[in-house]
């Protein structure tokens, strides 16, 4: 899986024990879902998994891990993936901006990272099959990027992984069905209707699709216009989520949590972002019956690299590198949040309240 900000691999185990009494078969939606970390956690459990996100490069994971079955997709998706390792570099447009104007990728990498891109658009494929191919060479390109995480910046000197070959692996694909989309999480809260949903969102400023802005160029491979020292897609000054605004931050969540038809919700939400654990229990309680569980988190990868400068030097000392995890469980009936409160804190390290 790519380096993500707010990707919840530690915290896991933690949040798949909050869905663990559901039956098999039960219909539970992810609705901010990032790298699907959380939604493939819950596709094993053999739970009828819906994942999506506004932005396309996490719609492609969804429709790769979530969606895709493996024993339907496995074989033919080893078949393409050696086909396109053998495609020659040939660099062109996002060359030019993204190994040369900026430097996210070495140009030796540049060049197959596109060469194999345009290989994957002209091949027609089916759309199942194409995700696969296309988070393969998403997941490559993050192995040797020359970032501290995120795409906001790259550094002067190429980092040292910058220079290893690009290599596309296939990707761990899970038995079993799921849906994915792409639309904006209102739309899909009040269309959605099922046993349970996870919301993983912001929680404050940062932008995810400018954060990642070279992956929805990867994805959606339409040559936008692009600005600033990153070439960032232009579409970034525009399309903009509610849940980065501190302002409109808790009408949106409010909104999602008040449309979606679902007995339970589990939210994850940090102790340093835009709403804070009251406004969050009280926006939920109007819902349910609510538990608490405060979990001890690694600040998220950028400030765990340090600050750097573009010259890729450390300018800059992260003040603290923990930070708490808040994960809120909302359930109609009271005894059952509880006891997913119980099971959520497990044995490690953390605190219920209810
Ligand atoms: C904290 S991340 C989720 C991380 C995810 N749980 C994981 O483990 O990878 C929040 C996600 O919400 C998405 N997002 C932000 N605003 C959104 C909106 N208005 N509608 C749908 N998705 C949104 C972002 O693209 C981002 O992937």
């Amino acid at each position: 899986m790519i380096k993500y900000i707010g990707s919840k691999r530690t915290l896991l185990p933690h949040i798949t024990a909050a869905f663990s009494d559901l039956s098999q078969g039960a219909s539970v939606l992810d609705l901010f879902t990032g790298t699907t970390r959380v939604a493939q956690g819950l596709k094993s459990m053999g739970l009828n998994v819906h994942a999506n996100d506004h932005n396309s490069y996490a719609w492609v994971n969804a429709r790769c891990y979530v969606a895709g079955d493996r024993d339907l997709l496995a074989d033919r998706a080893e078949e393409l993936l050696d086909t396109l390792r053998d495609t020659p570099p040939a660099p062109g447009w996002l060359t030019e901006h993204y190994s040369h104007q900026a430097r996210f990728f070495h140009p030796d990498n540049g060049a197959r990272i596109e060469a194999i891109r345009n290989r994957i658009e002209k091949l027609d494929l089916d759309p199942a099959l194409q995700s696969v191919a296309l988070v393969s060479l998403m997941e490559a390109a993050d192995r040797v990027d020359s970032t501290t995480g995120v795409q906001m910046a790259f550094l002067k000197e190429w980092a040292a992984r910058a220079s290893k070959p690009l290599e596309l692996r296939m990707p761990r694909l899970l038995p079993g069905g799921g849906t994915a989309t792409c639309q904006e999480a209102l739309t899909i809260a009040e269309t959605f209707s099922g046993d349970a949903a996870y919301l993983d969102p912001p929680y404050n400023q940062h932008n995810y699709r400018a954060n990642y802005h070279v992956w929805e160029t990867l994805i959606q491979w339409d040559n936008p216009e692009v600005y600033g020292v990153v070439h960032k897609r232009m579409d970034c000054r525009e399309l903009k989520s509610d849940f980065n605004s501190k302002r409109r931050i808790e009408a949106a969540f409010q909104s999602v949590v008040g449309a979606l038809d679902v007995p339970r919700l589990v939210v994850s939400f940090n102790n340093e972002g835009f709403l804070g654990r009251e406004q969050i229990e009280s926006i939920l309680g109007k819902r349910g019956h609510v538990a608490t569980v405060e979990l001890d988190h690694k600040r998220y990868v950028g400030a765990q690299i340090g600050i750097y400068n573009l010259e890729g030097r450390a300018v800059g000392q992260v003040g603290h590198l923990r930070n708490k995890e808040l994960l809120y469980i909302m359930d109609v009936d009271p005894d059952r949040a509880d006891a997913a409160a119980v099971r959520a804190a497990g044995a490690v390290d953390g605190a219920i309240s209810r």
